[in-house]
């Protein structure tokens, strides 16, 4: 397998790989089968991690700091983000205390000086722009974050933010797989009266493509909001057909051609893969040497059960 193929970060100059490797999950592993884990992403260029200082209430980014065996050296050989402004199951909160005080927590468990990517979890409703460019200044300045960027944002969350920002958003974290694809689907049902054409999150995607902000799928294979897999489920027999079928053209597995389907986007999107297993990441990976047909992208958007106006 080649090792994966990089693209530019939004406007960072940052070079990355395609596939950024997710660590939501990671506290599920044993420190011995986390450090082989990580280290098989490595082999294979994946040195981007995506974390978030709620995952595993913190554990996630501690296991990771241990497994990998963080130093000087590791350190600079990997492209750390993570993400704040979550408070679970109580609040949003992207004031400037919590901003910050998330950051130190985060850099603590990581043990690391410095983050390359810090996102903004999911929109506060009580958000004041002008705190979180404060925050993000100190925190630039003093060189504990590199870049910034966002998940799970729209289009006007976003220009309000950067009116008040001295650093480009690089990045939009949003939910995309397949079968959550209404960001695709609304485009595709302009001005039409059925379902599809509902616009949920104010064109975001063409939003990103103009604005040079990378759009980073998270939950690739999930169906819902963590209902489960879609692969493999029988809730999609002519899905899973389609794909079965592209599958046994490509050689390759149904993890490789479901997150080819995201990757043939010319977007230029860099999704998150969740899966803690080996063999399943080299499938993901694989996916980055697959360039799906117009034809096939659209047949497995139909077998998703969208339609064409
Ligand atoms: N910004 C946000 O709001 C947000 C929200 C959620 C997630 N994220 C990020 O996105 C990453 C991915 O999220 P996710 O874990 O929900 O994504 P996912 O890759 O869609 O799901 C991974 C889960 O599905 C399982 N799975 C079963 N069959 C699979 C198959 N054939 N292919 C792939 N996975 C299969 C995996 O199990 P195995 O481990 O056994 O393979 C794992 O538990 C997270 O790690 C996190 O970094 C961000």
């Amino acid at each position: 397998m080649n090792t994966l193929r990089k693209i530019q970060l939004g406007k960072s100059g940052l070079q990355v790989p395609v596939i950024a490797v997710g660590c939501m999950r990671l506290s599920a592993l044993s420190k011995k089968d986390a450090e082989i884990f990580i280290n098989t992403a490595l082999e294979h260029g994946a040195n981007f991690f995506d974390h978030a200082d709620i995952y595993g209430a913190g554990a996630c980014e501690q296991i990771f700091a241990d497994a990998i065996n963080m130093n000087d050296t590791i350190r600079e050989k990997i492209i750390l983000q993570s993400k704040c402004g979550i408070v679970p199951g109580k609040m949003y909160d992207f004031s400037k205390e919590h901003i910050l005080k998330s950051v130190e927590g985060i850099l603590k468990r990581l043990k690391t000086d410095y983050l390359d990517v810090l996102l903004l979890h999911r929109p506060d409703a009580l958000i004041d722009p002008e705190e979180v460019c404060e925050a993000f200044d100190k925190l630039h300045s003093c060189g504990k974050v590199r870049y910034f960027g966002v998940s799970n944002h729209n289009p006007m969350q976003i220009q309000l933010l950067q009116r008040y920002l001295n650093y480009p958003i690089i990045a939009n974290q949003l939910q995309l797989s397949i079968t959550n694809a209404s960001m695709i689907s609304s485009g595709i049902n302009v001005n039409m009266l059925n379902q599809q054409a509902v616009n949920r999150d104010g064109s975001v995607l063409d939003f990103c493509r103009l604005n040079d902000i990378t759009i980073q799928p998270w939950s690739p294979f999930q169906y819902g909001f963590f209902e489960g897999v879609f692969l493999d489920n029988d809730k999609f027999p002519v899905l899973n057909a389609k794909i079965n079928e592209l599958a046994y053209k490509y050689n390759v597995s149904n993890t490789t051609i479901a997150l080819a389907w995201i990757l043939r986007h010319p977007a230029n999107m860099q999704p998150v893969t969740g899966t803690m297993n080996v063999s399943r990441l080299m499938e993901c990976f694989k996916a980055a040497d697959i360039f799906l047909t117009r034809e096939e992208w659209y047949q497995i958007y139909l077998a998703a059960g969208y339609t064409l106006p």
